[in-house]
């Protein structure tokens, strides 16, 4: 289950419900999936998209994604550090980023049209749609780890766009429920 908290507001929510509420009013949809039939979260990459597969046709009919996969992140993943340091700056694409996290943990940021910041962190289960042009940025938990599904649009589209403004200097990633208490670098 997923944590957010708005950061200008220091209010943080907890429950599925509220949390899809508050994100819908800053145009973010959170869902929890439940797999077709329970498997591992090692498993290969064509099983884990058989497993969502309806959750995944479903989305792709609404939000005309075309291409689905999964991507894996580990700490002895080669360039990790380089490949995060992309992404943790504020930024936006031209098609939305959607994920659907498999395992490990992810901080997303997101920088409202209102003004107000939001951090999401999401875990196993929960899947986050951040539409085309949303400021946001993204840094890893503790353990260093996400495997995720993503859907695209076009997959020519999904680089970054930063906007230099440096924000999120200002918000330090803290993560609450990966397996140590600790603040991504
Ligand atoms: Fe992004």
């Amino acid at each position: 289950m997923a944590r957010v908290t708005i950061l200008n507001e220091d209010k943080t929510l907890t429950a599925d419900p509220e949390i899809a509420e508050e994100l819908a009013g800053h145009g973010i949809d959170y869902e929890r999936w439940t797999p077709s039939h329970p498997i591992a979260d090692n498993a290969p990459a064509e099983d884990i998209l058989s497993a969502y597969s309806r959750e995944i046709e479903a989305l792709k009919t609404r939000g005309g994604y075309v291409t689905a996969d999964v991507i894996d992140v580990s700490p002895t993943t080669p360039g990790l550090d380089a490949m995060l340091a992309k992404f943790s700056r504020e930024h936006w694409h031209d098609e939305d980023e959607v994920r659907f996290i498999i395992a490990g943990h992810g901080l997303f940021h997101i920088h409202s049209t209102t003004g107000a910041v939001l951090a999401i962190e999401v875990e196993a289960g929960d899947l986050i749609r951040v539409p085309r042009g949303t400021l946001h940025w993204f840094n890893l938990c503790g353990d260093r780890r996400i495997r995720a599904i993503r859907l695209f649009q076009d997959t020519a589209g999904w680089t970054p766009n930063y906007t230099e403004s440096r924000v999120d200097e200002n918000f330090l990633p803290v993560c609450f429920s990966a397996t140590q208490l600790s603040m991504t670098t």
